[in-house]
């Protein structure tokens, strides 16, 4: 039994799928989300960065008493995560092994498509990720740098997003993939109209579903779990205004969030 917190963080709101899959799997665990809305995009910067600007974001979540962190976000946990997560006295976990494990898993064809951040796919971590589990497995990787913005500005279910997921889809569609990581924090929202490209057949893996369910069997394997009495709180805190915090994070959570909200100047963090 640990009644601490599990802290969440992510380059901004996007990591909210993740707290809206703990939500939904496991009510009573408390969480501490960071959003480093005022850094955001991290799918755009360089390693060095997005790796500096990881432990600024975990350094500053080590202040609460906490039984591990998550990184939610597609791109910190392909580019820089394996370099740092083992600095800490606490478990650190990203998002990429269970969805590449899950992807594995779901492929009948052998033929996996990837999409994520400019970053994330450069780094071509879940590739390599896929190729540990099976080497035979294939793998096609596309960056989907629209998809962040058509999301956040409530395009997820337009024509527009749907012209740009019919361009963005259409070599993965070709080389016949019958499974699809949703590799970056957003693209969840987008499952309406990637279905439509994609079509009933092909599996989509979206990595927040994919770590919440690991990670609750983790919590229950180490007996980590916090007491089944009273639900979990949620406190969360931004690097910027946190008014569209809370009005996006509304939208991304599926439930209102106007308390526990605070600022943060993260550079104290840096
Ligand atoms: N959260 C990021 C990810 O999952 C997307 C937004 C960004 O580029 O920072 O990769």
């Amino acid at each position: 039994m640990d009644n601490r917190s599990i802290g969440v963080f992510d380059s901004g709101i996007g990591g909210l799928t993740m707290v809206r899959e703990m939500m939904n799997i496991m009510p009573f665990e408390s969480v501490v989300y960071f959003g480093d809305t005022g850094r955001v995009p991290y799918g755009t910067k360089s390693y060095e960065t997005v790796k500096k600007y990881a432990e600024s974001d975990i350094r500053f979540l080590m202040q609460f008493d906490l039984k591990m962190i998550i990184a939610a976000c597609g791109t910190v946990s392909s580019i820089a995560l394996g370099e740092i997560e083992g600095n800490y006295n606490i478990p650190v976990f990203g998002v990429c092994e269970a969805a590449a494990k899950a992807a594995a898993k779901n492929t009948k064809n052998g033929r996996i498509g990837i999409i994520g951040t400019g970053a994330t796919i450069k780094s071509d971590f879940y590739a390599r990720l896929i190729g540990k589990i099976d080497k035979e497995i294939y793998t096609i990787s596309r960056a989907c740098p629209l998809f962040v913005p058509l999301v956040e500005n409530g395009y997820s279910d337009s024509d527009a997003a749907l012209l740009i997921a019919r361009d963005y889809l259409l070599p993965l569609m070709e080389d016949g993939v019958d499974t699809i990581i949703l590799g970056c924090t957003h693209y969840p929202h987008l499952e309406n109209t990637i279905k439509k490209v994609a079509g009933d057949n092909v599996k989509l893996i979206n990595p927040s579903q994919e770590t919440a369910v690991y990670i609750k069997e983790y919590l229950k394997t180490n007996e980590m779990e916090a007491e089944k009495s009273e639900k979990g709180n949620y406190r969360f805190y931004a690097s910027d205004d946190i008014f569209s915090f809370a009005d996006l994070g509304s939208k991304f959570l599926d439930r209102k969030i106007d308390k526990d909200i605070f600022k943060v100047d993260i550079e104290k963090y840096v």
